[in-house]
Order: structure tokens, then C-alpha cells, then sequence
């Protein structure tokens, strides 16, 4: 079983997803197949609290719980009997156009379990993508603050890289695009956290 490293929490990425639905627009992409790698998940037990009050201006106090919540979370959602809520595949939908196909990927089993169920319009798979990219590359790839933690990162960048349509959207963290891209990489940089493939290949 993998280690269950899952942090996040909701709305993590709310700003960047608006930028996503800006540049789709923008760039006339249009029922997009969408990939999303590794989401993460909460436990179930405290997704409602750890959603309260996220994106608000909140004071001192009300943000030491939240961390303090935040690790609570971080320790019962490796108990293997919790069930586990993911909170970014839900987020993205919000955004995609109606007829987007979106493909979640995690390497954790669990993970999968929990989007299968909740997002029964998503293609919910285990993949390892240290193994070989997609077969079918698509129009958008969505894989915020995972790369980092992998023990393959350069491996994983190059098969995402070519999981990608040229054209196509990157929206991935900065320390993954500083540390692991490569001269192989032919990206324009369109927001801090969205790039766009320009090379061919
Ligand atoms: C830190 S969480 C990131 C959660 C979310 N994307 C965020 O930004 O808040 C990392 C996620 O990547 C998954 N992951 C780790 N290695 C992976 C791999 N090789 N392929 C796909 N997912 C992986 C983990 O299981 C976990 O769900």
C-alpha cells in the first residue's frame, strides 16, 4: 500500500482554477480531456470543519485551529477504515465546461475509491505515472504540489510532458517547473502556476 501523503485541504487552488477557465477560454479549448494527478483527500470525518470558513479572512486564533485541524487530519486519515473526501476534482469541475471529460489519477488506491464515489462523471484511475505517459495525450493536465514528493519527479515530469497535447495546458506548481523540467520542456509561462506547451512534440 502507498503512504497516504495526501495534504490538502479546500480551495487550496481556487484562483488558479479561475485563471484555468480564463485561459480556456482564451485559447478557444473546447470540450477538453482534462487529467488531473494526484488530488489528495481529507478524511470524511473532518471535511466539514476543515471547509469552514476557507477563503475568509480569518483571525489569529480561528487560523491556529485551522492548522491544528489540519494535522489532526493529517494523522486519522491513515487510519486504512476512515473513509476519505477529495475536495480538487470538485473544484476543477466547477470550472470545466459541462462536456469536459476529466480523468482523475492517484497512485493511492484509497484515494480512487473515495472520487469514484463522489464523482461518479469522473474516470477515476490508479496510475503510477513513473511507469509511461498516456496513450492518448490530452488538452489539459492538472498536478499541483505532487511531483515534489515523488522519488522519481524528473521521470514523472517527462511523462506528464508527454501526456500533453502541443497546445495544451500545464497548470503545475512552481517548485516542480524549477526543479525537474528539462531542455526537453518547450513551455510559455501564461500565470504562476499555468504554463502552454508550444513545442511539437
Ligand atoms: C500533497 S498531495 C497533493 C494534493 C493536492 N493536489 C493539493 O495540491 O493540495 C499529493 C498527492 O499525490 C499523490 N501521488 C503521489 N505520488 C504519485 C504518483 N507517482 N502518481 C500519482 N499520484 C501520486 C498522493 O497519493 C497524493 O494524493
Amino acid at each position: 500500500m502507498s503512504k497516504l501523503s495526501t495534504t490538502t485541504w479546500p480551495k487550496r487552488h481556487r484562483q488558479t482554477f479561475n485563471q484555468l477557465a480564463d485561459f480556456m477560454n482564451q485559447y478557444n479549448i473546447k470540450s477538453p480531456t482534462v487529467l488531473e494527478v494526484g488530488p489528495g483527500a481529507t478524511s470524511s470525518l473532518l471535511k466539514n470543519l476543515l471547509a469552514s470558513g476557507e477563503g475568509e479572512d480569518l483571525s489569529f486564533w480561528a487560523n491556529r485551529l485551522r492548522a491544528f485541524l489540519r494535522n489532526v487530519d493529517s494523522l486519522i486519515r491513515h487510519i486504512p477504515f476512515v473513509d476519505l473526501h477529495s475536495f480538487e476534482p470538485g473544484e476543477l469541475l466547477d470550472v470545466l465546461p459541462a462536456d469536459a471529460r476529466l480523468i482523475v489519477s492517484d497512485i493511492n488506491p484509497r484515494v480512487i475509491k473515495a472520487i469514484a464515489k463522489q464523482y461518479p462523471q469522473a474516470d477515476a484511475r490508479v496510475i503510477d505515472f513513473a511507469d509511461s505517459p498516456m496513450k492518448e495525450p490530452v488538452d489539459i493536465i492538472v498536478c499541483l504540489c505532487v511531483i515534489v514528493r515523488t522519488s522519481a519527479p524528473k521521470t514523472i515530469f517527462k511523462n506528464l510532458y508527454d501526456s500533453l497535447k502541443p497546445g495544451g495546458l500545464f497548470v503545475i506548481d512552481n517548485r516542480s517547473i524549477t526543479n525537474f523540467s528539462d531542455s526537453f520542456c518547450v513551455m510559455e509561462r501564461l500565470a504562476p502556476q499555468i504554463w502552454r506547451k508550444t513545442g511539437n512534440s
